[in-house]
């Protein structure tokens, strides 16, 4: 393939996302908490892995009652983390390395404990009253929340505040009060928050929960649905279909108000992410239309849950890259997303399969999209089991009262997991006494999951085979061939000879030059599989197995869960 080969996509589309959760990834100053300093310490480490982006949980000021996602000043670092001049400097140094960064940015609501909340609720005629959607209860005597609308979390998102007699509301806990973006003020003070980091150098935002921006301004109740669990993709919940306080139509406008802020900065371009939980079609239109230049005009992209609980067998995953395909074709991207810091780790989803693991990166890094690798994927660090007593997640706290029975049921026998503490623990950098997050003496925030000793970047950097060396290796691969992070996706159709394969090819052509073609492979099954003879002289760019195949006169043998990347051009 010739070198030359340029291709006309922005950058945003063809990277590689790697999500770091700061307070556990790396302690400087022996506190137990993760910070700045500490992720600085590991650019190297991240450079060298191969990805491109870095996106970080928010590690605003904050009481960190959710841990950053309940910010008290969007404009200043958490104390705990660093300073200014900290996060000034790890701008700095992820560009120098190379790489991009973004921020996660909580629009939805703020803590309790911001100086615009406390003004807020101080009395009804404040200033800042307005900032956040006050009503008053239901009559007689105003003691009933103003409607039925449930938080996302369950139970009434409406608070009442003795102070002032009135009601505020709340999508997530009660700690996170909603802002109101129909006041204008509110608005332009996020807005201008957004351009304060862009001007410091940040490529892009991870929006959270944002399709709970706006709500129903009538307050009509929600409607019942037969539905009580939450899930990723459907909004019902808890007998409720929210309809009047998720997706909103006006959150569809907003998207496309953002985007216009981003796009006032260029070289580099600037991207959006959405967290957003809904089926494709309404995932699509947060990414806005197509426009006549050829592009979109809501979010650049938004996470596609759907992958999360998908099973590793091959009906399975050709709906879910068939589905990608039909629903985000070109201009749109998908994501191809696993695991986060609100999930159970993918590797424990897979039984801590490692061969189950590679063959999910390969997917991960070669299928048309965006791969974002939450912290630790890439050496299979495993969810911990920590108890929702002792869980410091005020979200496994709020389910603690559970009996043993009911939450068998709600996490359908352990499959899913309640407390977001058990993918949150402490990065596994080597053997030694807290694994190298912090020091041997200190009480890391989170215990360290203890498979650590034989689970970590240390050892596995020094085993040609092992977990992180694959996800290396993908991610050069990747990276060197156009047909992977910039190429069309063409899925072949099942074949029921080989009902357990998955085969998909990955082309790259840009006007006259020399084009290139790549075919994936996997085997999702237990037994060695033949595969129909490749006529064309094709070469094995990479195998989850071994480095060699006996490609030249014999068909490919792929063996159990073996993936492999060939060129066949
Ligand atoms: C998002 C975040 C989650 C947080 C919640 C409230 O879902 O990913 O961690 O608790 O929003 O901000
Ligand atoms: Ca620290």
């Amino acid at each position: 393939m010739s070198n030359n080969i340029r291709d006309d996509l922005p950058w945003w589309k063809k990277t590689t996302v790697y999500q770091i959760y700061p307070r556990s990834f790396k302690d400087s100053n022996q506190d137990g908490i993760g910070d700045i300093p500490g992720i600085i310490s590991k650019l190297d480490y991240l450079q060298e892995l191969g990805i491109e982006t870095i996106w970080l949980s928010p590690f605003f000021d904050s009481p960190q009652r959710d841990h950053g996602y309940d910010v008290r000043d969007y404009r200043s670092i958490a104390s705990e983390y660093g300073t200014m001049s900290d996060c000034e400097r790890l701008i700095r140094e992820i560009h120098a390395h190379n790489m991009f960064v973004v921020f996660d940015m909580v629009l939805n609501h703020t803590s309790d404990m911001h100086p615009w909340f406390i003004e807020s609720r101080s009395s009804r005629d404040n200033p800042k009253r307005d900032w956040y959607i006050w009503r008053d209860g239901r009559k007689p005597g105003g003691r009933k929340p103003p409607n039925n609308w449930n938080s996302m979390v369950g139970g009434s998102g409406w608070h009442y505040d003795e102070l002032t007699d009135q009601w505020y509301w709340a999508q997530f806990l009660p700690f996170q009060p909603d802002l109101n973006y129909r006041n204008s003020e509110v608005k332009k003070e996020m807005f201008d928050t957004l351009r304060f980091w862009l001007d410091k150098g940040v490529d892009g935002f991870r929006l959270d929960i944002i399709h709970t921006i706006y709500e129903d301004e009538q307050l009509r109740d929600n409607p019942y649905a037969m539905k009580y669990l939450p899930s990723e993709e459907d909004s019902r919940s808890f007998f409720h279909d929210n309809i009047h306080t998720i997706h909103h139509r006006d959150n569809f406008l907003f998207v496309k108000e953002l985007r216009r802020i981003l796009d006032e900065y260029s070289d580099p371009e600037r991207f959006l992410v959405g967290e957003v939980g809904a089926p494709y079609d309404i995932l699509k239109r947060y990414c806005g239309d197509v426009t006549n230049d050829g592009r979109t005009d809501g979010l650049h992209m938004t996470f596609q849950f759907k992958s999360l609980n998908t099973n590793m067998n091959a009906s399975s995953i050709r709906k879910l890259i068939s589905d990608f395909e039909t629903h985000f074709p070109e201009p749109y991207i998908p994501t191809w997303v696993f695991s986060n810091h609100d999930q159970m780790r993918r590797i424990s989803k897979l039984g801590n399969d490692i061969p189950l693991a590679k063959l999910n990166a390969v997917l991960q890094l070669t299928a048309r999209g965006v791969p974002f690798i939450y912290y630790g994927e890439e050496i299979g660090m495993l969810d911990h089991n920590i108890s929702l007593h002792d869980a410091q997640d005020p979200v496994a706290r709020k389910y603690s009262w559970l009996p043993r029975p009911l939450l068998a049921l709600i996490t359908r026998g352990g499959k899913i997991s309640l407390n977001r503490d058990n993918c949150r623990t402490p990065m596994q950098w080597d053997s030694s006494d807290n694994a190298g997050f912090t020091g041997s003496e200190v009480h890391p925030w989170l215990p360290l999951e203890p498979r650590y000793h034989s689970i970590n970047v240390e050892r596995q950097e020094s085993d040609m085979d092992s977990l992180l060396n694959c996800y290396k290796t993908l991610l050069q691969i990747r990276k060197r061939n156009p047909a992977l992070h910039a190429g069309s996706m063409h899925l072949h159709p099942s074949n029921t000879a080989s009902k357990h394969l998955i085969v998909y090819d990955r082309k790259y052509r840009r006007n006259d030059m020399v084009g290139q073609s790549l075919r994936i492979l996997l085997n999702l099954s237990r037994t060695p599989m033949e595969v129909d003879r490749i006529d064309s002289d094709c070469v094995l760019l990479f195998s989850t197995h071994k480095d060699t195949h006996p490609l030249d006169d014999r068909d490919v043998i792929l063996e159990p869960f073996e993936g492999i990347i060939l060129d066949i051009q």
